[in-house]
């Protein structure tokens, strides 16, 4: 057992040098959103079963999968992590990582994410302790927390620096969600000059022009690199959602649908991510009147297989709109129960957040598909300024802006719907949904 430094600097513990090399690569990768994280993994461990880093890396590998088997990986890798640092040498860095991880497997997002932070600030360069902060951050709908995260470690990093783009695109994203869009705009670009496969940070470049309302720009931008993701995960089905957007901004419905069907939903798609982009696409094109056949069916079979689940309240809330969708009031039900019987540690964030406005968010989805508009509203507008404690993305959670917005047009709250869309133009000027809406509003 030796302690060698990563090609950040940093010190690392492991048997075997080829460990070290080989975890880096891992963590690019992940930074990168290949598809050989895992191939990777199984590597560093054929060099060193039992390096700490190894063990941190994989622990949160499982986790992000945000499903309850994998939770439960998880939580024996950590138990791994822990033997391996109770028995043996391991740096205060690793030691850091270890009790981040324990934090956020009891459910604590805040509290991992504070010492993933505070690793960052003593090690500015840990690339792994960034990315798991902002996701962190952004889960728990904090863009001023995902922006300072990042900024507070910029100093310590230059274009030379392994995985500069990576952190370049991952600010480019924090700043586009607080609105920074000039800045976002040319740290995402720079980092897609320097790799044009970098998923993410064309991702944050397509948010500036999902906010900015430049569909016809960011669908060409998105179409110009998405023959470079071949190697990239399951984020890339995400990545072609917001290519969905932009067609479905432009009015182009049938070419919305046609990229769900090609790129959206695939053969490969199913996680919670994928669920989401799914449900959140759909019930857009039913707002615009879009026949989508039986395309609810299976997205709302494998809602029903994670109604119990409490990993992201926000996956929870896309999980209940294709379950309401297709009618599933039984599995609705269970749904509910399950979250409202979930009690958590005092500091799980799901059980907060989950009471604070899934609950709510949830009836109102439930309501609006039944046919009680006004009781949507009713229920959504009490909630309305928490449904940023779901996390997610301002594109992400306008589906529920656009929820509100529906059923008050539904429900006839004339004056409601023409406040909510005032107030939707002054944030995005002339856009053709909110401009529709307000044209069909009696006396327009
Ligand atoms: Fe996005």
């Amino acid at each position: 057992m030796g302690v060698d430094r990563d090609r950040w600097g940093q010190e690392v513990t492991a048997a075997d040098p080829a460990a070290v090399e080989r975890l880096d690569g891992a963590i690019l990768a992940y930074c990168g959103m290949r598809t050989d994280i895992g191939e990777r993994m199984k590597s560093v461990f054929e060099a060193d079963p039992e390096m700490p880093m190894a063990l941190v890396a994989k622990t949160a590998f499982l986790k992000l999968f945000a499903t309850a088997k994998m939770d439960a990986a998880a939580a024996t890798t950590l138990e791994a992590l822990q033997a391996r640092l109770a028995d043996g040498e391991a740096t205060a860095r690793e030691r850091a990582h270890a009790a981040s991880m324990a934090r956020w497997i009891a459910g604590d997002m805040e509290a991992a994410c504070r010492g993933w932070e505070a690793i960052a600030i003593e090690w500015p360069r840990d690339l792994f302790a960034l990315k798991l902060a902002q996701y962190l951050r952004f889960y728990l709908g904090d863009a001023d927390g995902m922006r300072g995260g990042i900024a507070r470690a910029l100093y310590a990093w230059d274009e030379e620096t392994p995985g500069y783009g990576y952190l370049a695109g991952s600010y480019a994203f924090a700043l586009e969600e607080a609105g920074a869009y000039e800045e976002a705009e040319r740290f995402g670009r720079r980092a897609v000059a320097l790799d044009a496969a970098d998923v993410w940070a064309a991702h944050a470049v397509a948010h500036v022009m999902e906010m900015q309302g430049r569909a016809e720009e960011g669908l060409a931008w998105l179409d110009g690199l998405s023959g470079g993701w071949d190697g990239v995960h399951n984020f890339k089905h995400h990545a072609h959602w917001h290519r969905a957007l932009f067609a479905l901004d432009l009015g182009r419905l049938d070419q919305a649908l046609a990229i769900y069907d090609a790129d959206v939903w695939t053969e490969a798609a199913g996680d919670y991510l994928d669920l989401s982009n799914a449900a959140s696409l759909l019930w857009r094109l039913e707002q615009e009147g879009v026949d989508v056949g039986e395309r609810w069916t299976p997205i709302a079979d494998l809602s029903a297989e994670r109604v119990g689940e409490h990993a992201l309240v926000f996956a929870t809330c896309h999980f209940a709109m294709a379950l309401a969708a297709d009618d599933r009031r039984d599995d609705l039900d269970r749904l509910e129960a399950a979250q409202d019987a979930h009690v958590g540690g005092a500091a799980d964030a799901f059980a907060q957040v989950w009471g604070a406005v899934g609950r709510a968010l949830v009836a109102a989805i439930e309501a609006a598909r039944a046919g009680a508009p006004g009781e949507a509203v009713d229920l959504l507008l009490p909630v309305r300024e928490r449904i940023v404690r779901l996390g997610g993305s301002h594109a992400q959670r306008d589906v529920f802006e656009r929820l509100l917005l529906e059923a008050a047009l539904a429900d006839g709250r004339v004056s409601l719907a023409r406040a909510l869309l005032s107030e939707r133009l002054q944030r995005r000027p002339g856009e053709r949904y909110a401009e529709s809406r307000l044209a069909a509003l009696p006396g327009a």
